[in-house]
């Protein structure tokens, strides 16, 4: 499972508590490796992409995994359509960054059931960096880059409870961390 842009590093999917027989939602799954990885452990999942060339490339990779779909689908339409439908919703460096959460957070909610876990990680907002921390950033997709206190702000202005927000620090060799967030109905 991972949180940060490097294998193998940053926090397991205990972030999630536990998945075995729990409905399990990410937004903007990509290739589909993470969910794949909480399949094997027992959740049933669905992984939604606004990229139909994700999902073709998702299903070519793990459609043999039992307890596993994907479907191509924009999350907000996506989340409006299935209430209390998901024990844990994820997002890493996916919509969560890019839509606007005054509209986001209220879906993930509703989307949620009771006492349902909210995971995402993206990149450190600048106010969050490390002092020499210098990115390469084209800007070619609109994002809510926020920091960890911004997001806590915002989670619990929403009715999420018991927030984290912190920053990974990179690997060795590397400069730039991962903020990774985490909060619960
Ligand atoms: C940087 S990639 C991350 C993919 C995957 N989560 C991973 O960690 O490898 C971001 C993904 O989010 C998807 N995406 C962006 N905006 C989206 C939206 N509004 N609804 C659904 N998917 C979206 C993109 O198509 C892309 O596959």
């Amino acid at each position: 499972m991972n949180w940060t842009q490097y294998p193998d590093h940053g926090p397991d999917e205990s972030l999630l508590g536990p998945v075995h027989g729990r409905r399990v939602l990410e937004l903007g799954c990509g290739t589909g490796c993470n969910l794949a990885h909480l399949a094997t452990l027992g959740a049933e999942c669905v992984g939604i992409d606004i990229a139909p060339s994700q999902r073709a490339k998702a299903e070519a990779r793990w459609g043999d995994v039992p307890g596993l779909t994907f479907q191509t689908a924009e999350a907000t339409e996506f989340l409006a359509d299935h209430p209390n439908n998901f024990d844990a919703v994820l997002s890493i460096f996916g919509p969560v960054w890019f839509t606007d959460p005054t509209s986001l957070l209220p879906l993930v909610r509703r989307a949620l059931t009771s006492r349902g876990v909210f995971a995402f990680s993206h990149r450190p907002a600048a106010s969050d960096r490390e002092p020499g921390e210098h990115l390469r950033d084209s800007r070619a997709v609109a994002r809510w880059d926020y920091s960890a206190h911004e997001w806590t702000e915002l989670l619990s202005s929403a009715s999420f409870t018991s927030i984290t927000a912190d920053i990974i620090a990179p690997p060795d060799g590397e400069s730039v961390g991962t903020l990774v967030v985490r909060a619960e109905m």
